[in-house]
């Protein structure tokens, strides 16, 4: 019996092939069309650029990625910064906090780069990045995969000394797909008078983040918001933000850069908005789309909508893995970790390689978009997928 759950998002606003199921937005998200034809426009300006309208066809494009990125976290526009990457948006924090020798940085262990080395690289001012094992055992290769008993959070905030400035985490993490509380850890490390720094490209778009206790949330735009590589979005608090070097540039003064009048010319150098934290002109091309691809997100129900709906599909698959002897054990781990709430939009199954290595080869044969990272395979639910989707993910897996 075919599960009958339609997509949130249909598949037409998508260039999907008939046959492409693509289970991998935890790698790539698929642009949308319309955001794609925004492109097409857009360039248009590059073409011809005595055609380019300084305020229309620039600074409100990026007010409206602005404005986009905060409706869908629900946060205020004031607060966001454009930055090219995930990375860019961490170095902002990196680079711009008033560190002291001897303060501390602490990050679990098994952080994608771009949580790790813009701390790692403070070491040269005295700055300490510790890694901390989220769970017993806990290391590369999935040699202890997590359960539902694990306690990430409480693991983190027993490790904050005197020292430790910084706690920063990946909001759902890349490999075991593991999504963190960042509430429980936002109140924890604001009591303890130390800021949550966030990367959050694993969850944003199809998970509702909590932004309680954070200090910054960093993302990349290119996978579950469907942007273009090479754009994404900072938020900051604005206390903290204040408390940072402002790492902007000509674009970051207090009033927007006028191509006819007089520039600002007060004693204030940089804005106090998210723009202080904005590292130079944008791609007007990235920013539309993304702009664009989040709209769409928000017109079809949001991050919330997204959310039930990505969960209903990957209790369905557990629900027919866990029928079978050879996928039980996983489907039996996992749904405990979803029944924590500890689940990002990814499922993240554990196999023996050459079982892997069998499943991966059947899927590209098949059409079938997944990733192998540290041990897991991935399989990354959005909302353009249904329950026809589940069904054919499940005949794949149960076949090899
Ligand atoms: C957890 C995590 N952070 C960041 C990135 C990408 O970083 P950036 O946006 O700087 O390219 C990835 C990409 O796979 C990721 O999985």
């Amino acid at each position: 019996m075919t599960l009958a759950v339609s997509p949130l998002l249909p598949r037409e606003l998508f260039d999907f092939p008939p046959d492409a199921l693509w289970l991998s937005h935890c790698k790539d998200g698929p642009v949308p069309r319309a955001s794609a034809q925004r492109l097409v426009e857009l360039l248009a300006t590059e073409l011809h650029p005595w055609a380019l309208r300084w305020n229309e066809d620039f600074l409100d494009i990026q007010a409206s990625l602005r404005r986009a990125g905060a409706a869908l976290f629900g946060v205020n526009a004031h607060d966001i910064s454009l930055t090219t990457c995930t990375t860019t948006g961490l170095e902002a924090i990196s680079l711009g906090y008033p560190w002291e020798q001897g303060d501390e940085v602490l990050i679990p262990v098994g952080e994608f780069p771009s949580n790790r080395l813009p701390w790692l690289a403070l070491a040269h001012r005295g700055v300490r990045c510790i890694e901390v094992p989220l769970w017993a055992g806990q290391a590369k290769g999935a040699a202890v995969p997590p359960t539902a008993s694990i306690d990430p959070e409480q693991t983190l905030l027993d490790a904050i000394t005197p020292r430790t400035r910084v706690v920063a985490v990946s909001w759902v993490r890349y490999q075991d797909g593991v999504r963190l509380d960042l509430a429980r850890l936002g109140r924890g490390c604001r009591e303890r008078g130390v800021h949550l720094v966030v990367d959050g490209i694993q969850g944003a778009g199809t998970m509702m983040p909590s932004f309680d206790g954070v200090s910054a949330f960093a993302t990349g735009g290119h996978k579950g918001l469907l942007g273009l590589q090479g754009q994404g979005l900072l938020w900051t608090d604005a206390t903290f933000r204040q408390q940072l070097v402002p790492v902007g540039t000509w674009l970051s003064a207090p009033d927007d850069f006028s191509q006819t009048g007089t520039q600002y010319g007060g004693d204030e150098l940089w804005a106090t908005d998210g723009r202080r934290l904005e590292p130079g002109s944008p791609s007007i091309l990235s920013c539309a789309v993304l702009a664009s691809s989040i709209q769409m997100l928000i017109d079809h129900g949001g991050a919330p909508a997204i959310q039930a709906h990505v969960t209903g599909l990957q209790e369905a698959l557990l629900a027919r893995l866990a029928a079978s002897e050879v996928w039980a054990a996983e489907a039996h781990r996992l749904s405990g970790l979803m029944r924590a709430h500890r689940v990002g939009p990814t499922l993240s199954f554990v196999l023996p390689p050459d079982r892997a290595d069998r499943l991966l080869k059947a899927a590209e044969a098949e059409g079938i978009g997944t990733s192998l990272r540290e041990g897991y395979l991935r399989m990354a639910f959005h909302g353009w997928h249904s329950g026809q989707d589940v069904e054919r993910c499940a005949g794949w897996l149960l076949s090899t």
